[in-house]
């Protein structure tokens, strides 16, 4: 039998990810995460791009110093500045990476950069040389590889492992490759670029017509060694390759693609709800893998096939990624140690702190609903993880008279510091507009709603409702999430947490003049 090659899973959820519009996520969220990915058996964090704002260059400064099991990786482009702050940030890791990167296709090199392709290979060799000059692990990136002609791409991708790329990367920027196309190229390159085994191919595939993952494993048939990826598949746009889609491809067909990962696969689930709990980017139900409804079974035949035999309709079993085996029912009369125990089982480590939270939310909702489930308990957990930021509004209260044939009345008091403030409002465009309304009058702040959703955490008419919403201010996006079994009242503690993240922003330093993003 053939032995499986290990395949280098690099994260970029922290990076390309958090360029999801309204992804955004906080420094102790970042490290939540970035903790989460070490446990999940990634290889290499993407953590942030430093030079792009001083939040971002804290970020990987702080991840550097706190992982050092796995690569941490910063992105630069390909100039002096960029690569100087980027190892700022990175010179306290254990195993620190630099990633630089540099747009190689007609298109970029026309309109975009305005340069030859001397121009581009001189600018590539002089930005890896720099960053080789700080450490050995250094990553380059041929930015819109998949449009760029094949003797250009050679000649860039030879010249910049020359100069001590040991990683060079191909990506997919806007998502345009197909497969055989994919495919096609990696091996163009293993043929034809003659230092190619000096290093490792990767792949960075966009998922604009719904092929990252599928173009990622194509790439891999063809011998690329590093796959990167994002959690839920967050990205630009479509988003990126999914880390968990990929990977458990690659284990369950092993047959085909004969690679594996160091990734813990029981921790995906764990993880992909760690990171929508935070970002608030929800995970649709039927998704691969992480989906609710992932290993749901609703026809008749299927169950009746799966009781007999579980293969028959499973070519995955749902531990395996993560999902729990039961759906246990806590009470009312559950204790501490049973909460700290489902928490645990499902995934997630609780502080002492945030623990006592999770409880004394939970006792709340056992005196309004006799059965907990594993949905109200993540609701629960989510909701106190996302929640952890500066709450600088407060509900203390509200009313709403919503009627028949009558304009809805909202009375709310919210409280900031040590001062309450109330303020009433009657609206025409229905009670969650005057909630809105209210929000705005209290706080002073104009919030737009990109964005409003509403699920259930579970079955049933006593369910909690789960309300997750966007709101833009001042051109940028936040995201808020509340829980309650009152759908109104979780979407005011949902906008609540967005007011509370531009709160926090808005206490920010300012940007420091050493910070841009553009694209050259
Ligand atoms: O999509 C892309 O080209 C990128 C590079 C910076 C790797 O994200
Ligand atoms: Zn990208």
């Amino acid at each position: 039998m053939t032995q499986s090659r290990r395949i280098t899973i690099f994260d970029t959820t922290l990076r390309d990810g958090e360029q999801s519009p309204g992804a955004s996520m906080n420094l102790t969220e970042k490290i939540e995460i970035a903790q989460a990915l070490q446990e999940l058996g990634v290889d290499v964090i993407e953590a942030g791009f430093p030079i792009a704002s001083p939040g971002d260059f804290e970020a990987v400064r702080e991840i550097a110093g706190t992982i050092h099991n796995i690569s941490v990786c910063g992105l630069a482009r390909c100039n002096e500045k960029d690569i100087n702050r980027a190892w700022e940030a990175l010179k306290i890791a254990k195993h620190p990476r630099i990633h630089v990167f540099l747009a190689t296709s007609a298109i970029h090199r026309e309109y975009k950069l305005k340069m030859t392709c001397e121009e581009i290979i001189q600018r590539a060799v002089d930005g890896v040389t720099l960053a080789a000059s700080y450490c050995d692990d250094v990553e380059f990136s041929a930015e819109d590889a998949v449009r760029t002609e094949h003797d250009f791409l050679c000649r860039v991708v030879e010249a910049t492992i020359r100069a001590g790329a040991r990683t060079v990367n191909i990506p997919d920027t806007v998502g345009y490759a197909t497969p055989a196309q994919m495919g096609d190229t990696i091996a163009m390159l293993c043929n034809r670029v003659p230092n190619i085994d000096q290093a490792v191919i990767s792949i960075h595939c966009h998922n604009d017509l719904g092929l990252a993952v599928a173009n990622s494993l194509a790439a891999v048939e063809h011998g690329a060694g590093q796959i990167e990826c994002t959690i839920n598949g967050l990205g630009e746009r479509a988003g990126n390759c999914s880390l968990e889609e990929v990977v458990m491809a690659m284990r369950t067909r092993n047959d085909v693609y004969r690679c594996d990962t160091g990734i813990d696969s029981r921790r995906l689930v764990p993880t992909s709800r760690l990171v929508s709990g935070i970002t608030g980017m929800s995970v649709q139900r039927n998704k691969a893998i992480v989906g609710r409804n992932a290993f749901s079974h609703e026809a008749g035949i299927h169950q009746d096939g799966m009781l007999k035999e579980r293969t028959t309709y499973e070519i995955m079993r749902p531990e395996d990624v993560g999902f729990s085996k039961t759906d246990l029912v806590l009470g009312k009369h559950s204790g501490r140690a049973a909460l700290a125990n489902r928490a645990k089982m499902l995934g997630y480590r609780l502080t002492g702190e945030q623990l006592q939270q999770v409880f004394e939310d939970f006792k709340k909702l056992a005196d309004k609903k006799k059965e907990i489930y594993d949905g109200d308990v993540v609701a629960l957990v989510e909701q106190q993880l996302h929640g952890m930021i500066d709450e600088c509004w407060k509900l203390v209260s509200f009313e709403i008279i919503s009627r028949t044939g009558d304009m809805p009345h909202v009375k709310m008091t919210l409280q900031n510091g040590g001062q309450a403030v109330t303020e009433e409002v009657t609206s025409s465009g229905g009670p969650i507009d005057a909630a809105f309304r209210a929000v705005e009058k209290i706080t002073g702040l104009p919030l737009a709603c990109k964005d409003y959703q509403v699920r259930s955490a579970t079955i049933g008419r006593d369910a909690q409702g789960e309300a997750s919403l966007e709101i833009e201010h001042d051109g940028r996006s936040y995201r808020g999430l509340g829980v309650s079994t009152d759908t109104i009242e979780a979407t005011v503690k949902a906008l609540l947490n967005a007011v509370n993240r531009i709160a926090v922003m808005q206490k920010a330093p300012a940007n420091c003049g050493e910070c841009e993003r553009n694209d050259e």
